[in-house]
């Protein structure tokens, strides 16, 4: 009789995705249905440029997980794709804001992508990548030199733009570049999700950046359906995704605000709920199943950003509305005082060998956990001693101490 493999049992037979990587926040995928009209309007926008004209500044705005990143990547690319064949000198530098936030940090990814698309010219000059430390005023010089000198038009995508700190000056320099060169141009497409923030824009930064605007909607079930089921084509083995499966995870995206993102993150965990328990393929039980650990990735994710002392608050919080019991039945009590939170804030410090912050600070974290929605705050009708403000927890209590015992690696 023949040996049977130890692993056998982990192999084919029961293998669910084809292909995971179709499924992550980094893969192009060859078609993007339902944005044919934005990508149309972005190409009509940014044709100019192969006449070496400056095309408008671009504003792309719409809610998370609306295609704004994956659309701006893809036309460019082509963009640069068809000025290389054609010999036109374009170059095109993407920067995520969340990570390059200020004019400076911008203007130093911006030399570093220029260089690397033409290390030639930059190597010829003597021009190093700098890093930190050069002043601004050389770093833009040596950016304004390149394009003059090469005649070279330059296409910046500031996505997430609204986290740039000084953006008003950003904008002001790479604006002011134009006059300052002879041949060349700098044009914008700024990205952003960030409802307040173009009200709050300085009006001169408004018309600079929003020279033309574009707001991408969000997708419906019908829409996020289509747009899973050709990322099951690409990613799962045939069959493998039961068909109302898929419709619940388009269904739950829907209502999350038409987020494709999250659809494809369901779609991914579900795959994986599906093949670590060797099921023959990903059911309705495994999107419910994906949708729990999905939600509770994504506030574990948001909750380890939070400065320590937020997330002993937190605790602190959790640990109250789990423990108090009110009324003669000993239901759970979810809403507190600040006195008593602050009270159990110390408590937890202590048990964690922490110092606490004194009220004043607290208070100001409440605020700050308030508008991130982690917990809401109201104040009580009058009572004898004045307006008092009421704390609750936004989310499962339970949910939210495992999350911050996680974050701060709290073994108990
Ligand atoms: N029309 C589409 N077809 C196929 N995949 C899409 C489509 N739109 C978005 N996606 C996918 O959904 C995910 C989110 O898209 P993208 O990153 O472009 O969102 P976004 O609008 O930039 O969101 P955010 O504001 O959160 O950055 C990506 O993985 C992308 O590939
Ligand atoms: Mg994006």
């Amino acid at each position: 009789m023949a040996q049977k493999n130890l692993f056998s049992n982990y192999t084919t037979k029961y293998k669910i995705f084809k292909n995971k990587d179709a499924l992550s926040p980094h893969f192009i995928p060859p078609k993007l249905p339902y944005r044919e009209t934005e990508i149309e309007s972005v190409v009509g926008l940014m044709a100019p440029a192969l006449k070496r004209e400056k095309p408008s500044n671009i504003f792309i705005y719409g809610k998370t997980g609306v295609g704004k990143t994956i659309v701006a990547r893809f036309v460019s690319s082509e963009l640069l794709d068809i000025c290389k064949k054609e010999d036109i000198p374009l170059y095109v530098s993407y920067i995520n804001n969340k990570i390059h936030d200020s004019k400076y940090r911008v203007l130093v990814k911006l030399l570093k992508d220029l260089w690397e698309q033409e290390q030639g010219y930059f190597e010829e000059k003597g021009v190093k990548v700098y890093d930190s430390g050069t002043p601004p005023s050389i770093i833009y010089e040596t950016i304004l030199d390149f394009i003059d000198n090469i005649g070279a038009g330059v296409v910046v995508i500031l996505d997430e733009v609204d986290a740039v700190r000084d953006l008003d000056s950003l904008l002001y320099t790479l604006t002011r570049a134009n006059d300052d060169i002879g041949s060349g141009f700098i044009t914008i497409i700024g990205i952003s999700n960030n409802l307040f923030f173009k009200k709050n824009l300085d009006p001169r930064s408004k018309s600079t950046l929003c020279e033309e605007e574009l707001v991408f909607p969000p997708y419906n079930a019908k829409q996020l359906t289509r747009i899973l089921r050709d990322r099951v084509r690409i990613g799962f083995k045939e069959g493998k995704v039961d068909d109302s499966a898929l419709r619940l995870i388009a269904a739950m995206a829907a209502k999350e605000g038409g987020d494709a993102r999250y659809a494809l993150r369901l779609l991914k965990k579900a795959g994986e709920i599906a093949e670590t328990t060797n099921a023959r393929l990903v059911k309705v039980k495994d999107v419910e199943e994906a949708k729990r650990r999905v939600e509770e990735d994504i506030v574990l994710e948001s909750l380890s950003t939070l400065p320590d002392h937020q997330q002993i608050l937190l605790l602190a919080l959790s640990n109250l509305s789990m423990n108090t019991q009110q009324g003669l039945l000993g239901e759970k009590r979810s809403y507190f005082t600040s006195g008593e939170v602050y009270e159990e804030y110390k408590k937890t410090c202590k048990q964690l060998g922490e110092k606490p912050r004194s009220m004043r600070w607290v208070r100001e974290y409440l605020n700050d956990l308030d508008m991130l929605g982690f917990i809401s705050l109201r104040f009580s009708g009058k009572g004898s001693r004045g307006q008092t403000r009421l704390i609750e927890l936004g989310e499962d209590p339970e949910k939210i101490r495992e999350c911050v015992l996680k974050s701060l690696k709290i073994t108990q």
